[in-house]
């Protein structure tokens, strides 16, 4: 889950390469590396952590040279050292990696009998390594790298760059994503568009398998078997500015206020003045559907579970939901008439494409929800619905999640229209509270200073549970996400109904249980779920709204209070203080909010 970027370019790419790799951070940030061609010699230059401390360093070591590599790591083979940041080099050979090649150990094995010695702990060494035997055998550039590429399972996008060579680069694709870019006597290679967006908007994507020989005329790509292939240039629009924080502290707190504003684009996106829910072309016809099968990674697994509550008692279409990573090994049987339904932010995740693969020629329909549309899993599918988040910068996701969810209500309705389970007048009733919902986010916005003084005393906290029932019930497990991924604490969700099965046992003073609970239907037994807790000590953080709160009683530690809202609204509004309580907490603990530890915004390997 690195991101890799090559340029063949008129003017010094250093600068150009670095400014491509801050698009590329969200892939990882535990080192940075450059490699160019710089009057025929290849150097490279590389720092341990993020992309500015590379940056640094090339102010007082700059690397000169119109041709070159460039690479920003999360690491998986070895530790994030300087030694261990691409690009890794060979002899005349210098390579950038996003992936992991298998059968790596096989191959040092054999590189170390050919007396051939390792300076890093990484698969990727191995590749440069194999590619400079190669050419020691005679190969010229491309050949070597072709015949190492021959030997590598696993999976990879690579950029070779190679001593004396100033106007070559080759890459190839198999498993993670890489793009070409075209330019005017120039040419790029990336991780992806948004990479290259600066550079431009003419854009080959290789296709798996794929090789190209990249120079600055232009491009040779042959596919698996070494036939030429023919792949399409494609006009791309990416707004090419950079975002900035316009004056948060931290891209989430940008991307958590602005909701209000992206929801609005999100259902004006689908949302006809005549109060019809449209989709585009091909559209779905769910008369033909009978059951969903949806799968997803991270926050958008839970989008996906929040939507299963709606599918199944709206429309009345049963669900699957499954984690990609599980799915994808599972060989679940994908029945006719089945919707295969894909959830990704990135649109880039491994285990979220290889689990739509899996579904391709089996499900009738493949639909993928996502925010990037240049992304893969939008590529492969019958049907991608953009949620129009705009570009999200902070790991965790925030304005994603809310957007998502709004395009899978949407989907919801249309789906029960269809399938004649809902009446006209619920219908226009749930469009009106769609309707509504940028108008929620914001009165839910403003009780985020209430959320800060929750927050201080929850950071002091060494463990958390998150409690919710019914369609709340994933929407806890969003906020117990939230709060780990950046506050470093550690947070368990449950469905208040499970309580009793176990995790009260962990319930004392020192353990604050966040109840999300408006004041529905099933309240009246997630208060008694509360009240078990707080007969035990469990410090209660009440989310809930006004006639909620008044009910739940004495005792409880900390109340927020959100708007009276639709019910079926309510897991969009409450997605907010799962948000804010988690940035608050880690805020308050003085983490790296939008770059949390160990983590990466996009998760292009299993
Ligand atoms: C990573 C990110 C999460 C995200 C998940 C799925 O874990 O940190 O924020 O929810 O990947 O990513 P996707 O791009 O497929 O939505």
């Amino acid at each position: 889950m690195c991101g890799i970027v090559g340029v063949l370019g008129n003017h010094e790419v250093a600068p150009i390469l670095v400014e491509a790799l801050k698009r590329l951070e969200y892939r990882g940030y535990d080192s940075a590396g450059i490699a160019t061609v710089n009057g025929g010699v290849l150097d490279r230059r590389r720092a341990v952590g993020k992309l500015a401390n590379l940056s640094d360093k090339l102010v007082h070591q700059p690397l000169a040279g119109k041709a070159g590599i460039g690479h920003t790591r999360w690491a998986t083979h070895g530790a994030p050292t300087e030694g261990n940041a691409h690009p890794h080099k060979a002899g005349r050979v210098a390579v950038v990696h996003n992936g992991i090649i298998e059968n790596f150990r096989e191959l040092r094995a054999e590189l170390a009998e050919a007396g051939i010695n390792f300076q890093t702990e990484t698969d990727t060494e191995t590749v440069a390594l194999l590619t400079e035997h190669h050419m020691a055998q005679g190969m010229d550039a491309a050949q070597a790298a072709f015949q190492t590429l021959d030997r590598l399972q696993g999976a990879f996008a690579l950029a070779f760059l190679f001593d004396g060579q100033d106007d070559l680069i080759v890459a190839a694709r198999k498993g993670s994503p890489l793009a070409i870019g075209h330019g005017d006597g120039e040419m790029f290679v990336g991780s992806d568009a948004i990479a290259l967006a600066p550079l431009t908007d003419r854009i080959t994507y290789l296709e798996e398998g794929d090789r190209a020989v990249v120079t600055r005329d232009g491009v040779e790509i042959r596919d698996a078997h070494g036939t030429l292939a023919n792949r399409q240039v494609r006009q791309i629009q990416i707004d090419a500015a950079r975002v900035d924080k316009a004056g948060h502290k931290h891209f989430m707190a940008k991307e958590i206020a602005e909701q209000p504003t992206v929801l609005s684009n999100t259902l004006a996106n689908y949302l006809g003045t005549d109060g019809q829910i449209s989709l585009p072309d091909p559209g779905i016809d769910f008369t033909k559907i009978d059951r969903l099968t949806m799968v997803a990674c991270g926050t958008a697994y839970y989008a996906c579970l929040t939507a299963k509550y709606w599918f199944e008692q709206i429309a009345r279409l049963p669900v699957e939901v499954d984690v990609a990573s599980e799915f994808r090994y599972r060989e679940p049987p994908v029945p006719a008439r089945t919707l295969a339904l894909f959830v990704s932010q990135s649109g880039e995740t491994a285990d979220t494409l290889a689990a739509l693969r899996y579904c391709e020629g089996k499900a009738d329909k493949i639909v993928s929800i996502i925010n990037v549309p240049e992304s893969s899993i939008a590529r492969e599918s019958n049907l991608a619905l953009p949620i129009h988040a705009g570009v999200e910068v902070g790991v965790a996701s925030t304005k994603a999640f809310t957007c998502q969810l709004t395009v899978l209500l949407m989907l919801v309705l249309k789906a029960a229209q269809e399938r004649g389970t809902l009446s006209d007048a619920d219908l226009a009733d749930h469009i009106s509270a769609l309707r509504g919902i940028p108008a929620l986010i914001n009165l839910g916005l403003e009780q985020s200073d209430a959320m800060k003084t929750t927050a201080r005393k929850l950071a002091e906290a060494r463990d958390i549970l998150f409690l919710g029932r019914g369609i709340m019930y994933p929407l806890a497990h969003e906020g117990a996400l939230k709060l780990k991924e950046i506050s470093y604490i550690h947070a368990e969700a449950y469905a208040s109904g499970e309580l009793k099965h176990g995790p009260i046992a962990l319930i004392d003073k020192n353990v604050p249980v966040v109840v999300m609970a408006p004041r529905d239907p099933l309240f009246d037994k997630t208060v008694s779920n509360m009240q078990e807790v707080m007969a035990r000590k469990g410090k209660v953080v009440l989310v809930s709204n006004a006639a909620g709160i008044a009910e739940a009683g004495e005792g409880v530690w900390s109340k927020i209070a959100m708007p009276d809202c639709p019910d079926i609204v309510a897991p969009i509004l409450y997605a907010v203080p799962a948000q804010l309580l988690a940035y608050h907490t880690a805020v308050a603990k003085g983490t790296d909010v939008d770059q949390p530890r160990n983590l990466a915004k996009s998760v292009t390997v299993e």
